[in-house]
């Protein structure tokens, strides 16, 4: 297909019930993961007897590109690859390809991310890289092999993920973030070591402030490290200054060695929530159109899909649901009880992706 079939014309300025435009669109490729993440998919929910989708359930290659097609005419310029773990979707590498073909209005095309646990990494990142994809981001919770494996509860080695972080940055597929949840009293004493590490590098680290998705983590506001107590922590070591103004929509507030040695992240939604310029929409592996990570339901965008809607009629019903978008999540939980917080429905970060 040429790259001018794979081209819709713009829509329009495009922005929801806050003025956010829509630029960033994260697909969630499959809900499974072969991590079992205590903060994320504890084993006590996603035993052995855990309903995950069916094949015929999951949105197509073609169904995907489409959504992201008609978002790239909403003015999407960002596609960010998920799951769980995305690495485990068959023949991931053919969808990387479709999604390489799509062009932005004015022709240029999508940056296409991917955020995975790294594991398979080592073996796919040149396969990866051929097929179009442009960087990874890598999640990463400590470098102490016992606790890492005590993490990801599969018993999974560290070595093998800093093998994946390296062999993504040999295949070109920089620059590579590497993501670590923090949660007080589990991993906190590895902020500094994590630092220590990655200081010098290549690789950006950024640390995350352990959030309340879905219903499954038991998340207390007791187990949040906040980020101006990790920088306060490294700074002390490594003196740390801010890097300005970061660009509109960013998660991450970027922090810079003083005496050289690179960068890193914090994503604080939690002590400093950004949804003020919130511009990311959320595809579920089944085709549900999520505005916010802590949405409660989803719209049915694969219900249409297979309704037989044409690309106008799309462009139409995501533009009209991207319209009406009023979320805020992360702004709100600080008024919320702890009671109000736990009624309130809301999907797992493996259905929805990061
Ligand atoms: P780049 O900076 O382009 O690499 O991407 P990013 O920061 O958009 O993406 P990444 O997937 O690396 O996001 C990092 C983490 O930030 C995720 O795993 C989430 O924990 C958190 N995060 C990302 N987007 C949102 C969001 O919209 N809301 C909230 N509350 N947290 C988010
Ligand atoms: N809080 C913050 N980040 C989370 N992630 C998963 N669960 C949480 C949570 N409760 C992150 C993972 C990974 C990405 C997919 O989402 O660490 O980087
Ligand atoms: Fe862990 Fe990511 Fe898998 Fe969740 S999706 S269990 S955070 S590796
Ligand atoms: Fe965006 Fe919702 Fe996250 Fe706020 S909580 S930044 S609105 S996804």
């Amino acid at each position: 297909m040429t790259s001018t079939a794979m081209r819709l014309p713009s829509t329009g300025r495009l922005a929801d019930a806050r003025d956010r435009p829509l630029r960033d669109l994260r697909i969630s490729v499959t809900d499974r993961c072969n991590f079992r993440c205590v903060y994320c998919m504890p084993k006590s929910v996603f035993g052995r007897d855990y309903a995950f989708l069916d094949r015929d359930e999951l949105l197509s290659f073609e169904e995907i590109t489409r959504i992201a097609r008609v978002a790239a005419a909403h003015g999407v310029e960002k596609l960010r690859l998920t799951g769980g773990e995305p690495l485990l979707r068959r023949g991931l590498e053919g969808l990387i390809a479709q999604l390489a073909e799509l062009r932005t209005p004015d022709g240029r095309p999508l940056e296409i991310a991917l955020t995975t646990n790294g594991s398979a990494l080592a073996m796919k990142a040149a396969s990866l890289k051929a097929a179009g994809l442009t960087r990874v981001t890598v999640s990463l919770d400590s470098l102490d092999d016992e606790l890492f494996q005590a993490m990801n509860d599969v018993r999974f080695p560290v070595g093998r993920v800093l093998d994946g972080i390296q062999a993504a940055h040999d295949a070109g597929l920089g620059p590579v973030k590497v993501n670590m949840v923090v949660k007080r009293g589990l991993n906190d004493h590895e902020i500094l070591p994590m630092a220590e590490h990655f200081r010098g590098t290549p690789f950006t680290l950024r640390f995350i402030e352990y959030m309340d998705v879905g219903t499954s983590n038991g998340w207390e506001l007791g187990e949040v490290v906040p980020s101006a107590e990790i920088v306060e922590r490294i700074g002390e070591r490594m003196p740390l200054a801010a890097v300005g103004a970061t660009a509109p929509g960013e998660t991450a507030a970027r922090w810079r060695y003083v005496d050289g040695g690179g960068e890193i992240g914090v994503i604080s939604s939690v002590t400093q929530a950004f949804c003020g310029s919130c511009n990311r929409a959320r595809i579920s592996t089944e085709g549900r159109l999520f505005t916010c990570l802590f949405a409660s339901e989803g719209h049915d965008l694969r219900a249409l899909l297979r309704g037989g809607i044409d690309d106008d009629g799309l462009a139409d019903a995501m533009g009209a649901i991207w319209g009406a978008r009023d979320d805020r999540y992360s702004e709100v939980r600080a008024t919320l009880t702890p009671e109000l917080r736990a009624a309130r429905p809301k999907v797992e970060m493996s259905y929805i992706g990061g």
